[in-house]
């Protein structure tokens, strides 16, 4: 099990990927000076400070309290509810941007929440879905990640996740009734470099989470020497598309 410092760090990994898309998107939204936002299903806290420098009024919101309590330590000015998106305890038409990052793939209903996004944004205000995975589209390479992306997905879909839940992103956001959609997906660059045996530790400490609701221990590691040689030398390709998405509300 992974405890929270260890969360924090790989949810502050993922943002840091898709930061740059994020900023692009806050410039293109123009939100508003002193901006009410509320970030569903905020985790830790990684996204947070990203709006650090802006004096907006800003809402973190999630089910898991004990995510929260790490956030509440370490953010100590941030306001948290501990509640879950489909049915938040908030005033209808609060906030200026509602969004969430890493959400949807774990939502059963991705279309209510959204509406509940929705509910809770103001006239014209806007929704977002920053970063949401299409680990069905994966693309891995050589063999030995082959094999563990095509294991990573079994065992991510035993978990509940929707593995397609990025191409579908347009038509949800459509479904929950948000007008002046718009949607994209987060391109890739790679370095040449040889990876460190460090980045390695982590990337498999991670694989090792997802693979453990499928995989034993032992079944897992049979992959290690082989994929420890191909992300050592800077012979892989992990590539998964992640799109994003953002509309109005009517
Ligand atoms: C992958 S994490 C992403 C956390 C954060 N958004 C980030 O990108 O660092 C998904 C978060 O969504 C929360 N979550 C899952 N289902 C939820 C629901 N129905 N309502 C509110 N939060 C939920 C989980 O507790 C978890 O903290």
């Amino acid at each position: 099990m992974l405890d929270n410092a260890n969360w924090h760090k790989r949810f502050l990994q993922q943002a840091g990927w898709t930061r740059n898309l994020r900023s692009y998107l806050l410039e293109k939204i123009e939100l508003p000076e002193n901006a009410d936002i509320l970030d569903v299903g905020c985790g830790t806290g990684a996204l947070f400070l990203d709006f650090e420098p802006r004096q907006d009024t800003y809402i973190g919101l999630d089910l898991d309290h004990n995510k929260l309590a790490y956030a509440q330590a370490h953010f100590v000015d941030t306001n948290l509810i501990c509640a879950k998106g489909e049915k938040m305890p908030l005033r209808n038409q609060s906030f200026d941007l509602v969004f969430c990052h890493y959400l949807l793939l774990w939502i059963q209903h991705p279309a209510q929440l959204l509406k509940e996004m929705s509910r809770v944004s103001r006239k014209g205000g806007i929704v977002a879905a920053f970063s949401e995975p299409d680990y069905q589209a994966r693309v891995d390479h050589p063999e030995v990640f082959q094999k563990l992306g095509r294991l990573q997905n079994h065992s991510l879909q035993e978990q509940g996740v929707n593995l397609s839940i990025g191409r579908q992103l347009n038509q949800l956001f459509h479904q929950a009734g948000l007008v002046d959609i718009h949607n994209g997906v987060l391109g890739g660059e790679w370095s040449n470099d040889p990876q460190s045996k460090l980045s390695f530790e982590g990337e498999w400490e991670m694989l090792v989470h997802d693979l453990s609701a499928y995989l034993t221990a032992a079944e897992i590691n049979a992959y290690k020497d082989d994929a420890q040689e191909a992300w050592l030398t800077g012979n892989k390709t992990l590539f998964i598309p992640t799109f994003y998405a953002y509309g109005r509300t009517p």
